[in-house]
């Protein structure tokens, strides 16, 4: 699917310098004059990570910074070692045009993985109906005679969308930010966007005129491999997610995960071991503060802080042992639930007869995505590479040994592991909680819980992508420096295109 216009990328990329670290320094200070003194932010991963860089960067360097974690650095970005080599087990695929996270890369010195050409096709649980080739212009040419017009349609309505969310590099880099994410969304793209988040992805589609056929066999398998979910999912993450669904996507040399770590060691955060068991909030004279009681292997621990953010998913089926104690009116954990993917790694000789390819040295794809067949007990299988790829690396032929990912909604079961391989010589399996479980007509959480006490996974209920997340972390840095210096004439405007226009 296409590019995106480069002159706006060139822009916004021209734009970002444009803020000082540390923020506007004829800010006034904290009405009491005390900048605060520290601040949690609980979960390592892309999300908690970015946070703990923005945060130092807005109030510079003496606040204190602590990060609780209570599994590994990187959450869902993780890597699973297979015959002496890594691969990425969660979140593996990088849109070109996340801003944030390419601008950590930089920082960090961290190397963008080579891409290993592959081809994709696309299976029914019968046949394979739709494959790449090694031409773009005679995919091109099979996709217009295949479904017509939809192809192109598909293509501008995404363009549109990601042009108007490209918008909010510019707002952050002049400082702005939203107390929600629907002033955020509203900001981006009107009402328009906030209605994509309420309605199936299925429905936005057809009224475009994308026809029915195009959106089973072309969008279904594609939200089935980013999301494990079906075409009712709302508008909103499925346009991010077709987005995300070209070619020009990338990988960090070492993993992915290797940003996380990366930020929090050049936000010079502190890092706890730590699961945090309860939030409650303590008022000393006129300041509001929270207190956060811990575990770690060495026991519990307790701490006070000016600020928190909470950059985990506060579901029950994500975060069972998080208590929040004391709030009135009491917290509650917000609705909904996390779905859960499992990811199986197979060192093994791929079944391609499963495919119809009874000789496999015939078979030229490197992953496989498939339609939402009832007989079909996995959503995608590829071919995956390490995440160091040496400069002779080859892919695997699919009569050699090779890694392969699948993706699927429950664990696979022998027998299914002995269709889709021929034989194996190892499988390794994660369950993630990897993204929400969508429905239409969710409403979005909030990002202020309360007073300096921030919420940052609500944003996936919009979409869940690592762009979304480094999206959220400037956000409520931003959010929360300018809240703590109560500047709120940067919180929530309106008609932001024409201010920025007006003000450079
Ligand atoms: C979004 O939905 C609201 C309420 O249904 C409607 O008034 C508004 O016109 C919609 N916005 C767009 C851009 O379709
Ligand atoms: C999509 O999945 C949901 C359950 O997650 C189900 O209720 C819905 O009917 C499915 N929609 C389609 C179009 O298959
Ligand atoms: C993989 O790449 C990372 C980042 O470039 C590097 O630090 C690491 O040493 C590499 N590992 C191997 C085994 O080459
Ligand atoms: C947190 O720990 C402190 C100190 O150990 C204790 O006094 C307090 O009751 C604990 N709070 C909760 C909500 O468990
Ligand atoms: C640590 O805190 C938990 C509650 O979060 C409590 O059940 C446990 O008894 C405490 N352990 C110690 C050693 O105080
Ligand atoms: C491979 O797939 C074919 C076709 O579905 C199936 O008949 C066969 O049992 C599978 N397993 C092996 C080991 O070939």
């Amino acid at each position: 699917m296409g590019g995106f216009p480069l002159p706006l990328l060139a822009l916004v990329l021209a734009a970002w310098p444009a803020w000082p670290a540390g923020g506007d320094p004829d800010t006034p200070a904290h009405v009491d004059g005390a900048p605060p003194a520290k601040i949690a932010v609980v979960g390592a991963g892309i999300g908690g990570s970015a946070t703990a860089h923005f945060l130092r960067q807005h109030f510079g360097p003496e606040v204190q910074v602590d990060v609780f974690e209570k599994g590994e650095v990187g959450g869902r970005l993780a890597t699973m070692t297979v015959n002496h080599n890594d691969y990425e087990s969660g979140g593996s695929i990088i849109h070109s045009l996340n801003l944030h996270m390419q601008e950590f890369v930089k920082q960090l010195g961290l190397k963008y993985r080579r891409n290993v050409a592959g081809k994709t096709a696309i299976f029914n649980g019968k046949d394979v109906i739709l494959e790449e080739t090694d031409w773009y212009l005679l995919d091109l040419f099979r996709l217009w005679w295949r479904y017509g017009i939809s192809f192109i349609r598909l293509q501008m309505w995404v363009e549109e969308i990601m042009e108007k969310f490209m918008r909010i590099y510019k707002y952050q880099a002049h400082g702005y930010a939203f107390s929600s994410v629907e002033e955020l969304l509203d900001s981006l793209g009107g009402s328009g966007f906030i209605n994509m988040t309420r309605r199936p992805l299925s429905d936005s589609l057809l009224e475009l005129g994308v026809s029915q056929r195009f959106i089973d066999e072309v969008i279904a398998p594609v939200m089935r491999i980013n999301y494990g979910q079906n075409v009712s999912i709302p508008a909103f993450v499925g346009a991010v997610s077709l987005a995300g669904a070209q070619n020009n996507l990338w990988a960090v040399e070492g993993g992915n995960k290797l940003v996380c770590s990366g930020l929090l060691k050049m936000a010079n955060a502190n890092l706890l071991q730590a699961h945090v068991s309860s939030i409650s909030p303590v008022s000393s004279g006129e300041a509001l503060q929270y207190q956060l009681n811990y575990t770690t292997t060495e026991g519990n621990g307790s701490e006070v802080y000016d600020i928190v953010v909470l950059a985990t998913p506060l579901q029950a089926s994500v975060e069972p042992g998080l208590h929040f104690q004391g709030f009135s009116p009491p917290f509650d954990q917000p609705p909904g639930h996390y779905h859960s993917t499992i990811a199986t790694i197979v060192h093994g000789y791929l079944n391609t007869s499963f495919f119809g390819f009874p000789d496999p040295r015939l078979f030229p794809f490197a992953s496989v995505l498939t339609t939402d067949a009832p007989s079909l007990f996995f959503n995608s299988v590829a071919s995956v590479c390490p995440v160091n790829i040496s400069a002779g690396f080859r892919r695997k032929q699919p009569q050699e040994a090779g890694v392969y990912k699948v993706f699927s909604p429950q664990l696979l079961e022998k027998p299914q592991l002995k269709t889709l391989f021929r034989s194996y010589y190892s499988v390794q399996v994660t369950e993630w909680q990897a993204y929400p479980h969508y429905g239409s007509n969710q409403r979005l959480p909030p990002v202020e819980l309360q007073p300096n006490l921030y919420y940052l996974n609500g944003i996936e209920w919009a979409g869940s992508a690592m762009e979304m997340s480094s999206v959220a972390a400037k956000n409520i840095a931003l959010l929360a420096y300018h809240r703590w210096n109560r500047q709120t004439d940067m919180l929530d405007q309106r008609d932001l295109m024409h201010r920025i226009k007006t003000e450079l």
